[in-house]
Order: structure tokens, then C-alpha cells, then sequence
């Protein structure tokens, strides 16, 4: 056992131009060579291999809580309201407040019946693929893979029509500093996410009041009157847990979407044996998952000594569990390099393992299944617009992966 972390500096290998276009390499290098790697750059230790990966989501002596951490390495209090909201979202949090906040939760989703949203998304897909129609032409992201689930997770929450292009600026300006802070904060961006923060903390009260007086059929309403052994949740509570809802559910399921679509393109005989049998949608949607997990990576907080291959991950560590990398690991996936719609036992970690296992997962998989059997159904063909072919590049996130822009050309089945 080593007692001293082993610096292996690599430069920032998760955070580099380079790993935009295309992770995989690196990560297929790293799971090799290195899996268990202390980055200095980063502050932070990096698991590849899917095995260490899953042990660390598991094990309770990794926290969720990596707040106070992030706060520390800031020096400066400029993002304490921020910082200070993302503390009380339920993927933040451990025992016992994330059995709390989770049942609440849950318990708010059971009012809203996943199944009973299957009409109307299925309304949502058939619209969007219909303005589509005329021209015969799209850009599948901004037309698709973003409307789609933004607009069916701000009905979910009970957001009105009107107010929802603001709404969705708000939580994609947090968004982008939630899911990235513990590796890399980018300033203006953070600045971006604190104003946000405040605007959607004033909009927010407005409409808990509206609702409580005047209760409706959407996920806030049932956050707001939730109780378990006499406690609702908190108002802080309830703004950062709407928020994560809001923000969790929308950019990850454009990029399933965007992505899951970009693979077909790029395997036409994957996308024709989809085509000849759509029973294996669901199943394809887990392997879109699988092949290029829409959140790259996740962060752990080491509350004990561990040690893991020979390395001794001490107590207040940064862990970052690359989930795409797992995903990709030949010593769990067969051939994992390849698409393979009709993969069987296929365990991703792309909704994350273990107690924080993804709320959503289910709403996810449904708007997915629904969106590429109507896809692949109304249409005979669907080509890439072979002039703006170069545009597809993906976009400047390190944990959220999607394409930018995917312009697409598409063939009616009755034209
Ligand atoms: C393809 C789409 C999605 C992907 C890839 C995804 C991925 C994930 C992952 C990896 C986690 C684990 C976080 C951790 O362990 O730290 C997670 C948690 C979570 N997701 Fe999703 N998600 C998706 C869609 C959704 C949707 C549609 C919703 C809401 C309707 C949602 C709500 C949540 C919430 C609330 C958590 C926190 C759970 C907890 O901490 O106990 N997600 N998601």
C-alpha cells in the first residue's frame, strides 16, 4: 500500500480542448494505464474502470456534500448565495437528509404518474416532428432534442407557458455552474448563475403563493403540500430542489437525444435495423446512454481513508468517477467501442448507481423511447445536411456531452 498520494500530473486530461470532440482516447489511456490517478491539476483523484467507479457511488464514505470543499478552494464569499442554494439540492446532501429530501420528492412524483405523461408527450413529439413537414428539413437540436424535454419538464413542474423561455435561461445559467463547480468554475459563468439564482428565488415565491392558494395538477404544487413525519420541505429547500428538477431533466435529455440520434447517423446499419424492429427502441435508448453518457463525470468527497488499487484516497479528497469512461470499460462491456442497439445486460452508470440513483430516470427513458419510435416511424430516411456536415462539433462543457447543432434532412413515410 502506498502511503502518499502518487502524483502523476498529466496536464488537465479531463479538462482540455482536445477532449471535446472526443474523450474516449484519453479515457480508454486512463482506464489502461492509470485508473486510479491522482490529478494535480484538477485537486482531485480520477476513477476510469467501471468496477471503482460503482465501489465509490456505493460506499458511503464518499459524500455528496462537496459544498464546503468547493467553498474553500474559492477564497472569496462572492458565491456563498450560490453555493449556498446548490446545498440543499438532494444530490448534495447524505444521510440522513437525502432519505428526507428524496422521499419528499418522490412522494411529490407519485402524484404525477409517469405514465399518465406518455398522451401527452407523445402530443409534444408528434407537433415538433410535423413542423418538420414542409420543409423536410430541421436542425434536430434546437428544434427538437431542446424543445422536447424543456418543454414537458416545465409543464411537469407547473411552470405557465409564458414565463418559460425566462425560466429555462435561469436554470440553464445554473445548470452549467452546478454540474461543473467541483472540477472547474468558470467565472463568468458563475456570475451568470448567482444573478439567476436571485431573479428565480423572486419568481419562484411569487408562484408558491399563487399555488398555495390555488393548488393544480404539476410536480411544485405536490412539493409544496408534501409531508413525511410531520415536515414539508423547507422554502430553501424547495428552491433548490425545483431548481435541480428543472435543470437536471432538461439539458441531460437533450443531449440522450441529440446524441442518440448523432450515433444512428453515424451506424446506418444500427439506425435500419432500428427501423426494420422499433421493439428495440428501449433498448437502443440504453445503449445511446451507454456509448456517450449524456454527464461525463460525477464528484465524491472522501470522508475516510480508502484505499483503492494499492492507493490510499485520504479523507477529504476530491473523487471524480468518470461514468462515460466506466461506461466504455472492456472488462464490463463487450466490445464497447462499438454501438450495438441489441446489447443485453447492459449495466451503464449513465443515471448514476446507488443511493442517488437518478430521480428522473424513468421520465428520461419514456420521452426517449416516445421521440425516436415516432422518429423512425414517420420518416424513411433521415440524413445528415451534407452542407453543414463540418458544423458538427460538440459544445463547450467538459461534463454535459452534447453535439451543437445537428441539421438534419428527412424523408416522409407517405411523401
Ligand atoms: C437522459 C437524461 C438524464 C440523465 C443522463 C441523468 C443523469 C443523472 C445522474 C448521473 C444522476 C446521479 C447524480 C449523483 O449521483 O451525484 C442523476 C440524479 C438526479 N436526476 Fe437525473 N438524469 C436525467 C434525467 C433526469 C430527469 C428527466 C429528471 C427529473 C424529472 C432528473 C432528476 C434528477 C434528480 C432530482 C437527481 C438527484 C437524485 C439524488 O441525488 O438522489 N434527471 N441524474
Amino acid at each position: 500500500m502506498t502511503s502518499a498520494k502518487i502524483s502523476q500530473v498529466q496536464g488537465k486530461r479531463l479538462i482540455a480542448p482536445e477532449m471535446h470532440e472526443d474523450p474516449y482516447a484519453v479515457y480508454r489511456e486512463l482506464r489502461d494505464a492509470t485508473p486510479v490517478l491522482w490529478d494535480e491539476s484538477l485537486g482531485s483523484w480520477v476513477l476510469t474502470r467501471y468496477d471503482d467507479v460503482a465501489f465509490v457511488m456505493n460506499d458511503p464514505r464518499f459524500s455528496s456534500n462537496r459544498i464546503a470543499a468547493a467553498h474553500a478552494s474559492l477564497r472569496t464569499d462572492r458565491y456563498r448565495p450560490l453555493l449556498d442554494v446548490m446545498s440543499h439540492r438532494m444530490s448534495e446532501v447524505d444521510e440522513p437528509d437525502h432519505t428526507r429530501l428524496r422521499s419528499l420528492v418522490n412522494k411529490a412524483f407519485a402524484h404525477v404518474a409517469v405514465e399518465q405523461w406518455k398522451p401527452k408527450i407523445r402530443q409534444r413529439v408528434e407537433e415538433l416532428i410535423d413542423g418538420f413537414r414542409e420543409t423536410g428539413r430541421c436542425e434536430f437540436v434546437e428544434d427538437f432534442a431542446i424543445p422536447l424535454p424543456l418543454l414537458t419538464i416545465l409543464e411537469l413542474v407547473g411552470v405557465p407557458a409564458a414565463d418559460r423561455r425566462q425560466v429555462k435561461q435561469w436554470c440553464d445559467d445554473f445548470a452549467l455552474v452546478a454540474l461543473n463547480f467541483y472540477a472547474y468554475l468558470d467565472e463568468e459563468q458563475a456570475e451568470r448563475g448567482l444573478s439567476s439564482i436571485a431573479e428565480f428565488r423572486e419568481y419562484l415565491e411569487g408562484r408558491i403563493e399563487t399555488l398555495r392558494r390555488d393548488p393544480q395538477d404539476n410536480l411544485l404544487s405536490a412539493l409544496i403540500a408534501v409531508e413525511q413525519d410531520g415536515r414539508r420541505l423547507s422554502s430553501d429547500e424547495l428552491l433548490a430542489n425545483t431548481f435541480l428538477l428543472l435543470s437536471a431533466g432538461n439539458e441531460t435529455s437533450t443531449c440522450l437525444l441529440a446524441n442518440g440520434l448523432l450515433a444512428l447517423l453515424r451506424h446506418p446499419a444500427q439506425m435500419q435495423q432500428l427501423r426494420d424492429d422499433p421493439s428495440l427502441v428501449p433498448q437502443a435508448v440504453e445503449e445511446f446512454l451507454r456509448f456517450d453518457s449524456p454527464v461525463q463525470y460525477l464528484g465524491r468527497l472522501a470522508t475516510a481513508d480508502v484505499e483503492l488499487r494499492s492507493q490510499v484516497i485520504r479523507k477529504g479528497d476530491l473523487v471524480l468517477v468518470v461514468l462515460a469512461a466506466a461506461n466504455r470499460d472492456p472488462r464490463r462491456f463487450d466490445d464497447p467501442d462499438a454501438l450495438n442497439i441489441r446489447r443485453s445486460e447492459n449495466h451503464h452508470l449513465a443515471f448514476g448507481h446507488g443511493r442517488h440513483f437518478c430521480v428522473g430516470a424513468q421520465f428520461a427513458r419514456l420521452e426517449a423511447r416516445l421521440a425516436f419510435e415516432a422518429l423512425l416511424q414517420q420518416t424513411s430516411e433521415i440524413a445528415l445536411d451534407a452542407a453543414s456536415a463540418d458544423e458538427l462539433s460538440h459544445q463547450d462543457n467538459y461534463n454535459i456531452r452534447r453535439i451543437k447543432q445537428l441539421p438534419l434532412r428527412l424523408t416522409f413515410a407517405s411523401s
